[in-house]
């Protein structure tokens, strides 16, 4: 692969923060609701956010001093004044309502009215939470730590979740978040942005307590194929027991005809048969295949 190298400050700022917007992504993001000390709401996103611990539970985002001309914006001004924002999460149906509240209204704009949101009070803080987002965090904030003086700084709004609202619309038979139902959206470089549901979402179910026989057990003829890809590799390299040659012509009492393609050499035609058996989940009976190989 031919490599873009770039070293920070050499390039200008903004063309940096573009690089990282669309190498960082998808970002999920804060719809962070706050109110002014002198009790203006005020609503606008933020997707450098992630959550950072459970225990306590810490959501973290970060609003940056503006590229162009260094100034501030209104949400950490008031998280300066009054330490409390609800953070909500931004679902597919009201995405382009989100957008227009991201607009460098003045502060005496309420983006709630702008932006066509409904306010809900909260139960413990006092700025509103948003009643069209599915899922509403009232948060204290714990700490603000400046990451710099200059324009594209960031200021790390540490924020702890005092309480949680989840839309029972969203929610499972057996009470976990469904994809499909919560359909949230992500935040990628320039005008980019993801919808996390429907054929987005991919399962991957890998039991950390699995020990995989992993790539270096794997034997030599798949891993030097260059028909199988990496993730097809890793099916077999997760599976947690190589088998020997004896436990591998298990394989050949159920599919005689498999002998056959063994001995003919033909490798195209086996890892192709191995491809096939990897995607339709036997995975064990084509790592016996590549053992017998
Ligand atoms: C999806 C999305 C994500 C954003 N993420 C950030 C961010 O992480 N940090 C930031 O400073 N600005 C971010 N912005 C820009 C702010 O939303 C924008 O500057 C807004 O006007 C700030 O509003 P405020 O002054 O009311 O806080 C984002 C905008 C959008 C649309």
């Amino acid at each position: 692969m031919s490599m873009l190298t770039i070293e920070p400050g050499k390039i200008p700022t903004k063309d940096l923060h573009q690089f990282i917007l669309g190498a960082v992504a998808p970002r999920p993001i804060a719809f962070a609701s706050t109110i002014s000390k002198d009790g203006q709401p005020n609503l606008a996103p933020y997707s450098f956010f992630n959550a950072f611990s459970s225990n306590p539970p810490i959501l973290i985002f970060s609003s940056n001093r503006r590229v162009a001309n260094n100034t501030t914006k209104d949400t950490l001004r008031n998280v300066e004044d009054t330490g409390e924002v609800v953070i909500n999460v931004v679902s597919h149906s009201f995405v382009r309502q989100m957008a227009l509240s991201s607009v460098e209204y003045g502060a005496e704009i309420n983006e709630f009215e702008k932006a066509g949101f409904t306010p809900l009070p909260s139960e413990v803080v006092k700025p509103f939470r948003v009643a069209e987002s599915p899922v509403q965090m009232e948060c204290v904030v714990d700490q603000i730590l400046p990451l710099g003086e200059d324009g594209g700084a960031g200021n790390l709004i540490i924020c702890r979740i005092v309480r949680m609202h989840i839309a029972e619309a969203v929610l499972t038979d057996k009470g976990r978040i469904d994809p499909d139902k919560i359909d949230l959206m992500g935040r990628m470089g320039r005008f980019y942005y993801v919808r996390a549901s429907g054929a987005a979402v991919e399962e991957i179910m890998q039991d950390v307590a699995a020990f995989g026989i992993g790539f270096d057990q794997l034997p030599a003829g798949v891993k030097q194929s260059t028909l199988l890809t990496g993730n097809e590799l890793a099916q077999l390299a997760a599976l947690t027991h190589l088998p020997n040659a004896e436990e591998a012509r298990a394989v050949l009492q159920q599919r005689p005809d498999w002998q056959v393609l063994l001995e003919s050499g033909d490798t195209e035609s086996l890892h192709r048969l191995i491809r096939e058996l990897i995607a339709g989940g036997a995975a064990e009976t084509a790592l016996q295949l590549a053992v017998l190989a």
